[in-house]
């Protein structure tokens, strides 16, 4: 754990602008910055940044945070890696916490395999550039292979001498314990107790996790012998995982993100030379058939995969079935096939860095038309085998969980296949709720809208009827997460108000000097919220100032609850003011909120207030209608009268306070 201490200096010395500012170009537009945003594609800047408030904000897809938030988001990091990255970047030394001694020896055996990993490494880079048999059997070897130099030094590549030892040796001088060579797989013992070395006489390729830290190697052979295994992989270990790692994953996940699009090939040879060609964007499963996992990880990045294949025939059968999985995950699929034979590898030597980009740029074809494609050129003219095909193509199309997609798909497979979409529909729509009766996963369960759940207990569970706020419905705010809900955007209205007003001291009519934070807490507490979220940093604010404490915005913008962070986030940069949109609904002519601050924060309170009132109303009048005991009416009634008095005065007041 690192220190709380540590990560306050991280949090002051960190820059928005800077940190941002290293992946995304920033503008200066009024008084934040804009960009790209860089976790969308996007030709129009909707990323803000606030310096002042140490935030980022894109109003394209609502992703937004602090500096620590953008670099989890960006890198992919875990809380604890992202503050490391910016300790690095702002030279703060790391002070942890002392753990468990488990904790502590868990930990620091696992740094102790990435650290003998990492020697290893620059060992056998060191015996490929300078290694007298590196130089003469290693890099000749890549170079003949037509790798340049720049790319053998991006990837790290190296060589490991022909003998028993070498790595051993030249561990056990630097310090290094036998024990995590063997641990890492870089050394083996045998039945007699004696170690050696795993990898000999083989050019070596490391592999990387997302983050840059060398876990394991592949090594492969330079002799033709049928009896050498051409591929030595390093095996599992605490720090390598081979189901979710992809190769070059590192090397690529900018250009994946630039390119929204990641290609997919099979061996480390193939990554190369397709990086080579200018092509970065490119990773390999390397030897192990794609996993769930593997897909996930390209799914944090691009939500477009396009598949390299080598040409051979059987290949792209055994792997149709296997691409299935892919569209299951969301993901859009897309393949290119090589002539003659040819991988991704062999294709770019052979054509040359440019014929090759534009061959796969060109190339590109739908997998599920694709497949499609390549099962009816192979069944011919068999009914029986063509009516097999249907079936394994719908099949393909009914794991995709977006319907607009897959409804794309059939029409354009009824073409293909010479079938009526509507057929294609039916079958689609059978195997569907097949899926649902084996107990899978079935469709997808849509998000629920936060403003539909509450802790507190709702006067109407079934919500108000439709058209009841149909002449006041809310402003539409562009690209917010913003529900419809009259309720919602009052209630939020309120947070925005605490969090933008909180700490200003006003004196209005009987008031005097009061913080509008305690001013506005103190006008609540006959209103419940219904949004859980809204709810919760009410309850937090009304606690803090029980306690003695005014809370300050930066404690809900840098909550622990992402959800809390994520809705402070919103509201306090919000580039329209959402009470600015009712005055000119209601045509009142208050521009600038803070010149008339007073009728700000009252107009919230209030118009939340009447929003409460009118439910109730409403509430009453349907108990009215189903109340059969006309005496019972009869209190119903006097009650609807009192509260729709209260309401004309909430109404009355508004305008006044409003107004002035
Ligand atoms: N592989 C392996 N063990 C083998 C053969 C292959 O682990 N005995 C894995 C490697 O990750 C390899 C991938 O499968 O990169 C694809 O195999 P292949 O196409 O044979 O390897 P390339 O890397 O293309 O090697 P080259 O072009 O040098 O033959
Ligand atoms: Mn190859």
């Amino acid at each position: 754990m690192i220190y709380q201490d540590t990560i306050n200096k991280i949090m002051d010395t960190a820059r928005i602008e800077e940190v941002v500012g290293d992946f995304v170009s920033l503008k200066k537009r009024g008084t934040s910055l804009i960009g790209n945003c860089p976790f969308h594609n996007e030709k129009t800047p909707s990323f803000h940044v606030s310096v002042t408030k140490g935030i980022y904000k894109c109003f394209g897809c609502g992703k937004g945070g602090d500096s620590v938030r953008f670099i989890m988001d960006h890198e992919k990091y875990s809380y604890p890696e992202a503050l490391k990255y910016l300790a690095v970047k702002y030279n703060i030394e790391v002070e942890e916490k002392e753990e468990s001694p488990q904790v502590v020896e868990a930990n620091n055996a696992r740094e102790s395999l990435y650290v003998v990993s990492l020697f290893a490494a620059n060992f056998f880079s060191n015996e490929l550039w300078t290694g007298e048999q590196g130089r003469a059997i290693g890099l000749s070897y890549f170079k003949e292979r037509g790798f340049r130099e720049d790319i053998i030094k991006k990837f790290e590549l190296g060589y490991s001498p022909d003998q028993w030892d070498a790595l051993i040796l030249s561990a056990a001088s630097a310090g290094h314990k036998e024990e995590y060579l063997e641990k890492t797989g870089l050394a083996i013992r045998n039945d007699k107790g004696k170690v050696y070395d795993r990898f000999r006489g083989r050019v070596m390729f490391p592999i990387h996790n997302f983050t840059g830290r060398v876990i394991g190697f592949g090594g492969r052979t330079l002799k033709t012998d049928k009896n050498v295994p051409k591929y030595v992989n390093s095996p599992e270990s605490d720090i390598y995982h081979k189901s979710n790692v992809l190769y070059g994953l590192f090397q690529a996940k900018k250009a994946i993100r630039d390119a929204d699009n990641c290609y997919l090939v099979e061996g480390y040879a193939d990554v190369l030379s397709v990086h080579q060609a200018g092509v970065e964007n490119v990773v390999a499963s390397s030897g192990t058939s794609l996993t769930i996992e593997q897909i996930r990880l390209i799914g944090r990045f691009t939500q477009n995969v396009t598949i390299l294949y080598d040409g051979d025939a059987a290949g792209i059968k055994a792997s149709l079935r296997g691409l299935d999985m892919i569209l299951e995950e969301g993901l859009n699929v897309k393949v290119v096939n090589f002539p003659d034979g040819h991988d991704p590898d062999s294709y770019m030597h052979k054509v040359g860095a440019g014929a090759f980009k534009n061959y796969i740029e060109n190339n590109r074809k739908d997998f599920i038309l694709y497949k499609a494609d390549t099962l009816l050129k192979e069944a011919g003219t068999d009914p029986i085998k063509r009516a097999g095909i249907i079936r394994d193509i719908v099949e393909s199309i009914a794991k995709i969980p977006d319907d607009i997609k897959a409804s794309v798909f059939i029409r354009e497979c009824s073409h293909l296949l010479q079938v009526e979409e509507r057929m294609l529909m039916t079958e689609l729509n059978k195997m569907r709720s097949a899926k649902f009766k084996k107990g899978g996963q079935g469709q997808q369960q849509y998000q629920q809208r936060s403003s539909g759940s509450s802790q507190s207990p709702s006067p109407y569970p079934e919500g108000p009827p439709d058209n009841l706020f149909d002449d006041d419905a809310g402003p539409d705010l562009p690209g917010m997460e913003v529900a419809a809900d009259d309720d919602l955007l009052q209630e939020h209205e309120i947070i925005r108000l605490l969090l933008a007003f909180g700490h200003e001291l006003v004196s209005w009519d009987n008031i005097d000097n009061m913080y509008i934070g305690s001013f506005i807490m103190q006008n609540l507490s006959d209103v419940t919220f219904e949004n859980e979220i809204c709810q919760l940093i009410i309850q937090n604010y009304k606690e803090e100032i029980e306690n003695g404490h005014l809370p300050v915005a930066n404690q809900f913008i840098k909550n622990d609850n992402r959800q809390i962070a994520d809705l402070a986030i919103t509201l306090s940069t919000s580039p329209y003011s959402l009470s600015e949109n009712w005055y000119n609904k209601h045509q009142i002519y208050v521009r600038d909120e803070t010149v008339n601050l007073k009728a700000t924060i009252l107009g919230g309170l209030y118009h939340l207030k009447k929003k409460k009132v009118e439910r109730l109303l409403l509430g009453l009048l349907q108990e009215i209608k189903q109340e059969p005991d006309p005496a019972n009416q009869d209190i119903l009634m006097s009650k609807y009268a009192y509260m729709k008095n209260v309401e004309r005065e909430i109404s009355k007041f508004l305008g006044s306070v409003v107004i002035k």
